[in-house]
């Protein structure tokens, strides 16, 4: 799709009402997907409002995500909107860092998330998922959102840094991972470093987090130390920018870090999701099961192939990335003038493209509203039939380097919950926790769980 820009443009719609300054953040901080979704129906595809004294531009549909996913960082940029992450990811560290160091540095952390490297991890997460299920006792009740925040920070940590650094921290770690998420905040699109105590719960943790790596890599550098199967900071140490210089520890500690995060809420808010649906929908939970029985019977093994054939359990991820995705809001900011579909975005707007939001569209999904996992089965494939339909792991340019990951280590934390117990949730889903940036299902999320007779 080629973005030309045209000399007669239409007007973008602008949202009624909002505050001096403030605009709509009340709105907008309340329920962004709700808010977003209802400027959808009311203003259509395309519309302006004021977000804390800047202009937000929301688009919606296909064909807008397609042009916004394909344009380039001189258009529109990601490094600009997300800026306000700096100071978890650290000065020099992708957003941080100019633009030919942030893709090169996109470009190293790729490796130990995709092919050979990613393959290899499998067994790793499978032990990971493992000792925390065999922790759980015969049975019980939990949280959801913690079981899935433990097991995913567990898992996160030991592929991405390594062994050492998942047991030096192991009590700490989902409590930093928590500083850390709850210091992204709406008001740090105004100024990420106000002295508010969520920011500096922030930088505690990750304080905490990168002296603790550092540690590691002096560990490892010592001469004679032992060196355990590849993971990220095997990666990390051994790679070169283009003109040869290697990295700091200071970058690879806070590109460690950086993965951590992009990777361990979303992740888990994903696992809760998909689980929460499930459990809220006996037929499919039945489905679910079904198939991992059938698996445990003839293809034991959780190897990438067999996850790769777990067909309902993949409906059922998409169904909810789809109604719920953990992003709900993506960034960028416009660089020049941005023209599509007739109007332009100005430069210095803010974009706003709303996987929350457009996943509920009626002409991409049939029964928007409804929870429906075969609608990406045979005969449907709603997300095949309408390209940039489905967004909840971006595309394009920056579209998600963890998706295999995170896919990699949820179908094995899921195969082995509905294997091995019998689940049930002890109440209806609540509204959405939508107080970060990452949409999870809101507590209480209780289930109760019972071991099975016949375990694998
Ligand atoms: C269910 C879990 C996940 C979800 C829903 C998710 C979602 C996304 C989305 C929507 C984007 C695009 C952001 C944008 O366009 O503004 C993205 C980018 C990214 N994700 Fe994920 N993600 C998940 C897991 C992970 C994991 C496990 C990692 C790494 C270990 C990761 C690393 C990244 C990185 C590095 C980018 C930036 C890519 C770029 O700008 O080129 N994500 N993710």
């Amino acid at each position: 799709m080629t973005i030309q820009v045209q000399a007669h443009s239409r007007e973008l719609p602008r949202l009624r009402g909002g505050l001096p300054w403030l605009g709509h953040a009340l709105a907008f901080k309340h329920d962004p997907v709700g808010f977003l979704r209802h400027g959808q129906e009311t203003a259509g595809d395309a519309f302006t409002f004021t977000l804390l004294g800047q202009q937000v531009v929301f688009m919606s549909g296909p064909s807008a995500h397609r042009a916004v996913f394909a344009a380039r960082e001189e258009q529109l940029s990601c490094r600009e909107a997300y800026q306000f992450m700096v100071p978890i990811l650290g000065e020099g560290v992708l957003y941080g860092a100019g633009h030919s160091v942030m893709e090169q540095q996109m470009k190293m952390v790729q490796g130990p998330l995709t092919g050979k490297q990613l393959r290899a991890s499998a067994p790793v997460m499978v032990a990971e998922a493992q000792a925390y299920l065999d922790a759980l006792g015969e049975h019980g009740e939990r949280d959801l959102i913690d079981m899935m925040a433990e097991l995913t920070a567990s898992i996160a940590s030991r592929c991405l840094v390594g062994p050492e650094f998942r047991t030096r921290l192991t009590a700490e770690l989902r409590g930093l991972y928590d500083d850390l998420q709850e210091g992204v905040q709406l008001a740090g699109l105004v100024n990420p470093r106000l002295p508010l105590p969520p920011f500096r719960r922030r930088d505690r943790a990750r304080a905490r987090i990168v002296a603790s790596v550092h540690d590691i890599i002096g560990e490892r550098r010592r001469p004679g130390a032992q060196t355990g199967p590849a993971d990220m900071l095997t990666t990390l140490m051994s790679a070169r920018y283009a003109d040869g210089s290697a990295l700091s520890d200071d970058i690879i500690a806070g590109l460690l870090l950086s993965m951590i995060f992009a990777g361990q809420h979303t992740s888990a808010a994903h696992g809760a999701w998909t689980g929460v649906l499930l459990l809220a929908h006996p037929v499919w939970y039945l489905r679910a099961r079904a198939e991992q029985d059938q698996f445990r019977v003839q293809n034991p093994e959780l190897t990438p192939a067999n996850l790769h054939r777990m067909t309902v359990l993949d409906q059922c991820f998409k169904e909810a990335e789809r109604m719920y995705p953990p992003l709900s809001v993506l960034m960028r900011v416009t660089m020049s003038d941005f023209v599509h579909d007739g109007y332009t975005v100005p430069k210095g707007a803010l974009v706003f493209v709303s996987p929350g939001a457009s996943h509920r569209r009626p002409d991409v999904f049939r029964d928007p509203d409804e929870y429906c996992p075969a609608r990406f089965g045979p005969g449907r494939e709603e997300d095949r039939r309408t390209p940039y339909g489905l967004i909840g792991f971006g595309g394009g340019q920056h579209g998600c380097t963890g998706l295999g990951f995170a896919q990699q280590q949820l179908k094995i934390i899921w195969s082995l919950l509905l294997r091995q117990f019998d689940l049930e949730a002890m109440q209806p889903p609540g509204p959405p926790d939508q107080s970060t940036f990452v949409v999870r299902p809101g507590k209480p999320c209780m289930i109760r769980y019972r071991r099975r007779e016949a375990t694998p």
